[in-house]
């Protein structure tokens, strides 16, 4: 049975007067962590796309980035028996709620508007449980990247780092000249992006596909891992004393501002950048992280319908969020890069236009791999057993060697 937006009736002199509600078409309920100054002007244009559809919006944000605290409310509205109409979400969370047979089939509105045929596998992958759609990918983000402040890099005579010893070498640069070499967030997923990029960097696609998506216990606890940890170290010496618990877009905001010189963090830090006003290439540059140039870390928002009876306005978001234009209208805004392949990218800024050949090439080369930060290398139980581990490292809990033993440890226990 259906449980909300029915329409209303109120008794009135005899007659039946449709209230305000009936006037306007259904509304959704979505629940989503976009609360940033970028992220919220993006989900703007769903809003409004929304709007001009006649399905109305009732905001649920839940602050938190990667989606740590979303997910935590999810689950109580759920248990409760009240799950908001759609939800913003990652890689493997799809699959585990999915599989608890609370969320909405999609496939008539998958199979009229053709998704099969221009959503990449990748993303079909996570997108549809035991041959059901259930959910919309609005877009795919990727978190080998590196964002700099490019006067503050020009100014110390630093350019563009190639490889992981001339990322050292600008660090060193900046930080000579008074500036905060890297911006960070001390929050266990902004430290567990940065070792997406480590990882990948240090040892390489089938490294990573071993360490973060097989999971084997030897490349865990490898001497390669051990490398990456030293290295997690040598980048916590370019940290300001003030990152623990600071939000991301606030790390943004320090290399916007001229008070660092990089943030290493997934694509939807070029948001803020365009917020603040500044342009690729001219303020900022947008690059990966040196070393795993031609590889892509990828995450992909998608709004999962959950099952909340028959629902035109759900279908109505679906189709609004897959259609073309949409697409590229969103990820322009976002800093992220569209989730069909038949996007044209003529919208999208320099950072973008990359970031869609990227893709698209790693995807060719199969050098596209599942960000373990956000989700998509491994289930949240192993992520957030990932999480522990180098949160712990990076605030010098336990030495190199420590991490890599109970990296070992920690995935086992949590498979
Ligand atoms: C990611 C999400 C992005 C962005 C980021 C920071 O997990 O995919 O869209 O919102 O968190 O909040």
């Amino acid at each position: 049975m259906r449980k909300r937006n029915m329409i209303q009736t109120l008794p009135l002199a005899g007659t039946l007067l449709l209230s305000a509600a009936a006037v306007q078409a259904e509304d959704v309920e979505v629940l989503h962590w976009w609360t940033s100054g970028g992220e919220a002007a993006a989900l703007n244009v769903l809003k409004d796309d929304l709007g001009t559809k006649g399905v109305g919006w009732q905001d649920m944000p839940v602050a938190g980035g990667g989606g740590g605290n979303a997910m935590t409310v999810l689950r109580a509205r759920v248990t409760s028996g009240n799950p908001p109409t759609a939800v913003q979400m990652l890689g493997f969370d799809i699959q585990d709620w999915a599989a608890e047979e609370v969320v909405a089939n999609l496939n008539s509105v998958a199979e009229a508007e053709g998704w099969n045929e221009v959503v990449p596998t990748a993303l079909q992958r996570f997108a549809k449980y035991d041959g059901k759609w259930v959910s919309a990918p609005v877009n795919v983000h990727s978190t080998n990247w590196i964002w700099a402040n490019k006067k503050l890099l020009d100014e110390v005579g630093a350019k563009q780092p190639e490889n992981w010893d001339e990322l050292i070498s600008a660090l060193d640069k900046l930080k000579a000249a008074g500036y905060i070499p890297l911006a960070h967030g001390g929050q266990a997923w902004q430290d567990a992006t940065i070792f997406d990029g480590v990882v990948l960097t240090t040892g390489g696609i089938d490294f990573y596909r071993k360490a973060m998506v097989d999971l084997d216990p030897e490349a865990l606890s490898s001497d390669t891992m051990l490398k990456v940890f030293d290295r997690m170290t040598q980048l916590r010496g370019y940290v300001d004393k003030n990152f623990p618990g600071r939000d991301w877009n606030l790390a943004s905001a320090m290399v916007i501002e001229n008070k660092a010189g990089m943030q290493i963090m997934g694509d939807w830090a070029k948001g803020e950048f365009l917020k603040a006003g500044l342009k690729p290439n001219e303020d900022f540059l947008c690059f990966r992280m040196p070393g795993t140039q031609g590889m892509v870390t990828f995450n992909s928002d998608q709004f999962v319908m959950f099952d909340v009876g028959e629902s035109k306005a759900q279908d109505e978001m679906a189709k609004a969020i897959m259609a073309p234009a949409f697409q590229s209208a969103f990820n322009v805004v976002k800093g992220s890069v569209p989730a069909r392949t038949d996007v044209s990218n003529a919208d999208f800024d320099a950072c973008g236009q990359k970031g869609m050949a990227d893709l698209a090439e790693a995807n060719k080369n199969d050098t596209l791999v599942g960000s373990m930060a956000h989700g998509h290398a491994a289930p949240a139980a192993v992520k957030n057993a990932v999480y522990d581990v180098v949160t712990n490292h990076f605030n010098g809990g336990m030495d190199s060697q420590q991490a890599t033993k109970a990296l070992v440890s920690a995935v086992q226990d949590a498979i």
